[in-house]
């Protein structure tokens, strides 16, 4: 397994029902979880031999190693 795979990032919700959407790795590039975050609530997760990309969906706050983004700024 590659070493970005062990990446952590975290989402905080800004807002009630943000979705948090896992994109599979591989050739085929599709959704395959879809998680809802309300007010308040965080998710820390990874990228994974299964998970390469992620879509947030809605007011949040997003950090990564690369910095932290507001989704509404
Ligand atoms: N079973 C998924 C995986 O191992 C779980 C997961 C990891 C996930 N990171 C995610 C789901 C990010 C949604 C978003 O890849």
């Amino acid at each position: 397994m590659e070493g970005n795979q062990n990446e952590y990032f975290i989402v905080k919700a800004k807002d009630n029902g943000v979705h948090v959407i896992g994109l599979t790795r591989g050739t085929d590039t599709r959704f395959h979880h879809t998680e809802k975050l309300d007010k308040g609530e965080v998710m820390i997760a990874q990228f994974t031999e299964h998970t390469s990309a992620v879509k947030i969906r809605g007011k949040a706050v997003i950090m990564t190693k690369y910095g932290v983004i507001d989704t509404t700024e």
